[in-house]
């Protein structure tokens, strides 16, 4: 008896793709493993994953590198950290310009937390990490802390879209349930799924099982916001809320400025659709994009596709040229975001060639010790060349670039904290606090989102202090 029975045009659809084998184990799986075997065939689109093979199997990585040396150049459309008054009068201007639109409502935050955060090894998702100094908060709460803040401060709501993927969803869910949203109204958080692509083999572009009934698909990058917010009609929901800017962030940096105002007061002074920050990079190695020009349009271009020699060049100053780390953080109008999700538009596609689980030809799970599959994944930056005006805007690292990415070394919840700490040190300075060399600090964005709202305090600290905790209590009930 077949009580799960493949449907007609789905297997005609797989064979006309080649991809018979994903059925060859179809007659020894009971009922249950069919249907999720058959769940995950219905979401394949086959035509587009031929298309992705195609590319995978014929490209070629040295000639890419070869056409950006003779295509790049360097960043024209800047706004740099402030150095005279005259700029530091601009920015202040570009400040009361963003809390306007604040104020106004008109803004709204998106969060793309599906990554599976293979480099940290953290067996939850990323933002549940206890990054805080002293109280061990999560990325998550020190995000909705902030919102929390911004929300009180200009007495709006500002919605907040968390992107997850099959790997973060229920657990984030459930994460934000149990310490009740942090305090942030319920109602303003719309969490949705990204989408997934299969990964393939390296050598026949065959779609990989993991096991008999399992497809290695991943989530299909932060790029795949696009559709994912399409899908769940949140386009809408910010259009009949009447935001008109979505201020975007990654889930792995606790300095993030959510909807920082002095960014949105200069997203709109030079009416772009698309605004970026950087950072200037530590060493020409750096493992970050870069924004440049390729053929004259403004765009990144990932660290791996940069060779050595331009990103060591240096302009006669002693400056490197390729000096714009991008910190992925954006703001796009959302009219650009109904642009790009329109029928036809598609942002491209990056193969990357990973380890993956496989069901091996003896049809056991298997474990490579090399790459042995293509991935296939969208890069949200990948939409600048297409708004209008983009800009870039460089920020102090040290104030607002602190990611948590390995597990240790660069980059690390180690690095992290203690930049946390000296971003805290450094705001009780600025209001006169000396603190203790070795004390630890942690500032809630509860009680400050600046060293600006630390300066309005009026705060005494007594010298010596070891620890210093800026939290007043949160009433998660
Ligand atoms: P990363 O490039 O750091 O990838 O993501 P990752 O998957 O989190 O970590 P590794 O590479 O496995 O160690 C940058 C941001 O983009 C999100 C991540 O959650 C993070 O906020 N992201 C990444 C997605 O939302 N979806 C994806 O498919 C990939």
């Amino acid at each position: 008896m077949n009580a799960v029975p493949i449907p007609d045009a789905l297997r005609e659809t797989i064979q006309k793709y080649q991809q018979e084998h994903l059925l060859e184990n179809w007659g020894q799986l009971d009922d249950d493993s069919r249907q999720q075997l058959l769940r995950s065939l219905q979401e394949i689109d086959f035509p587009n994953v031929a298309s992705l093979i195609d590319l995978a199997i014929n490209k070629s990585a040295a000639d890419n590198l070869s056409s950006i040396a003779e295509r790049i150049s360097p960043l024209q459309q800047v706004v740099r950290l402030p150095q005279t008054e005259s700029d530091k009068q601009t920015l202040q201007q570009a400040k009361q310009q963003g809390q306007a639109i604040l104020d106004a409502g008109k803004v709204g935050a998106i969060l793309v937390a599906g990554g599976q955060g293979s480099r940290l090894g953290f067996p939850h998702p990323k933002g549940m990490y206890p990054i805080g100094p002293v109280t061990d908060r999560s990325l998550f709460q020190i995000f909705f802390e902030q919102l929390v803040s911004l929300s009180n401060r200009h007495n709006v709501s500002i919605p907040y879209f968390i992107m997850t993927s099959d790997a973060t969803h229920e657990e984030t869910e459930q994460f934000l349930q149990e310490h009740n949203w942090f305090g942030y109204p319920p109602e303003d958080v719309f969490l949705f799924r990204q989408g997934k692509l299969p990964a393939v083999d390296d050598e026949n572009g065959k779609i990989l099982l993991t096991n008999q009934s399992e497809i290695a698909m991943s989530p299909d990058g932060h790029g795949g916001l696009l559709q994912a917010l399409k899908k769940a009609g949140l386009i809408e929901q910010m259009q009949q809320r009447g935001i008109e800017y979505l201020f975007y962030h990654q889930v792995d940096n606790p300095s993030v400025r959510l909807c920082d105002p002095v960014m949105l007061g200069f997203h709109v002074q030079h009416e772009s659709e698309m605004s970026t920050k950087v950072v200037t990079k530590r060493i020409p190695q750096e493992k970050v994009g870069i924004v440049a020009e390729l053929d004259g349009v403004q765009q990144i271009i990932e660290y791996s596709d940069l060779d050595e020699e331009l990103a060591k060049q240096k302009d006669e100053a002693g400056r490197l040229v390729y000096w714009a780390g991008n910190i992925a953080v954006h703001i796009f109008n959302r009219t650009l975001l109904e642009k790009l999700t329109q029928a036809g538009q598609s942002l491209p596609i990056h193969i990357a060639h990973k380890k993956v689980d496989y069901l091996n030809e003896k049809q056991e799970s298997a474990s490579p010790e090399e790459p042995n599959a293509y991935k296939f994944e969208q890069f949200i930056f990948d939409a600048i060349p297409q708004a209008k005006n983009p800009l870039v805007i460089e920020v102090d690292r040290a104030e607002e670039f602190n990611p948590v990415k390995n597990a240790t070394g660069e980059d690390s919840p180690e690095t992290s904290r203690t930049a946390l700490i000296e971003q805290a040190k450094s705001w009780l300075q600025q209001a006169g606090c000396e603190t203790h060399p070795n004390a630890a600090i942690e500032i809630s964005p509860l009680v400050a989102l600046s060293a600006e709202d630390i300066l309005k305090m009026n705060l005494q600290i007594k010298q010596g202090d070891n620890e210093i905790l800026l939290i007043p209590e949160l009433n998660e009930d």
